[in-house]
């Protein structure tokens, strides 16, 4: 197999999303396979201190992998590897053979983002497709008043993680309010990903960074940082779970793929991180909601058809994703 399949794997399984958008894996060719390495120093030490995102988020990039690998008529072997490896984490092994047919979610890898935008009103079509995307490991919620309380529960989870001043100071490190920025199209969260006009990323800045405590002091923070407005129209809400004792990197590989799932069937999904990482929230929410006993929330998704037009993502370049 030629190097240059593998640069080509490696390339389209750099669209995987990554929590804030760390971009954590390294690729390394080594002979016919591929070792995927985490880049540590890319760690959220306030905000994922087990690491659990960044797992999640190196699965993520081995499924694309796998997937980008299957147009290549390859089907692909992953195997969890540890140890040291310079700079990085040894994670994963991935082995290709012949003879694979083109994943059917090969076509919406390089194209799934995430959409934080408003959504148009959803159609009767609408609900029935997103109520398809549901199954074992995925719950949906298409009740307009239990969207709500979702809408709800995400903002005052959000709210209770965001009062650590370490957490937003971590966010907003990853942050790009303005195209000046130098790691604007690299990395990172920049304005046009979150949706943000100029004025707003400022304030958003502002929000987050020294306007926080007296906001908050005057009962103003919470209000300004919700989003339930951007719960008005999405189709539904899904809820990603697990078996309790998955290791991460397998519920990525997975969360990748539903989310490629939700994208194929011609809708935009948010992330809503704060609803899995709440513990109370998470719990009753899987409650609420009849998550099978056993099974964790990994995460959960807001979905509905995007309103608005597509942007370029924010990504590391292919020499600096791919080590030596
Ligand atoms: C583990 C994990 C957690 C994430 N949490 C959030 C979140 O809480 N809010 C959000 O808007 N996006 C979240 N995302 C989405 C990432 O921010 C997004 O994938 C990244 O910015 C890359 O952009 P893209 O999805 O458009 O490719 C998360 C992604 C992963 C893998």
């Amino acid at each position: 197999m030629s190097a240059e399949v593998l640069r080509r794997v490696v390339g389209a399984a750099s669209a995987s999303p990554s929590v804030h958008n760390v971009q954590p894996a390294r690729w390394r060719i080594d002979g016919d396979t591929l070792v995927l390495l985490e880049d540590t120093s890319r760690r959220l030490a306030v905000g994922d201190p087990q690491g659990n995102d960044a797992a999640i988020s190196l699965g993520a990039a081995a499924e694309g992998a796998a997937i980008a690998a299957s147009g290549e008529g390859l089907a692909t072997r992953v195997e969890r590897i540890d140890g040291e490896d310079g700079d990085f984490r040894k994670v994963a092994r991935l082995t290709f053979a012949p003879g694979a047919a083109p994943d059917p979610l090969l076509p919406v890898l390089e194209m799934r983002a995430s959409w934080r935008g408003s959504f148009l009103a959803p159609t009767a079509q609408d609900r029935t497709a997103a109520a398809a995307l549901a199954g074992a490991d995925c719950t949906i919620i298409t009740d307009p008043a239990a969207i709500a309380a979702v809408a709800a529960a995400y903002d005052a989870a959000s709210y209770a993680i965001m009062r650590a001043p370490g957490f937003r100071a971590e966010l907003t490190h990853w942050m790009r309010l303005k195209r000046s920025h130098p790691d604007w199209a690299r990395d990172g969260l920049n304005a046009a990903a979150m949706q943000l006009s100029g004025v707003e990323a400022l304030a958003a800045g502002a929000v987050l960074g020294p306007l926080f405590r007296p906001l908050a002091a005057v009962g103003l923070a919470p209000a300004l940082l919700a989003e339930a407005k951007g719960f008005g129209k999405a189709v539904g809400v899904a809820l990603f779970h697990r078996p309790a004792v998955e290791d991460p990197f397998d519920s990525g590989r997975a969360f990748h793929r539903l989310w490629l799932a939700i994208d194929a069937a011609g809708f935009g999904a948010n992330v809503l991180a704060a609803v899995a990482d709440h513990h109370e929230t998470a719990s009753a929410l899987c409650r609420d909601n009849g998550v099978p006993v056993g099974h964790r929330l990994i995460s959960a998704f807001r979905i509905g058809r995007r309103g608005g037009q597509p942007f370029p993502r924010a990504r590391l370049p292919l020499g600096e994703v791919l080590v030596s």
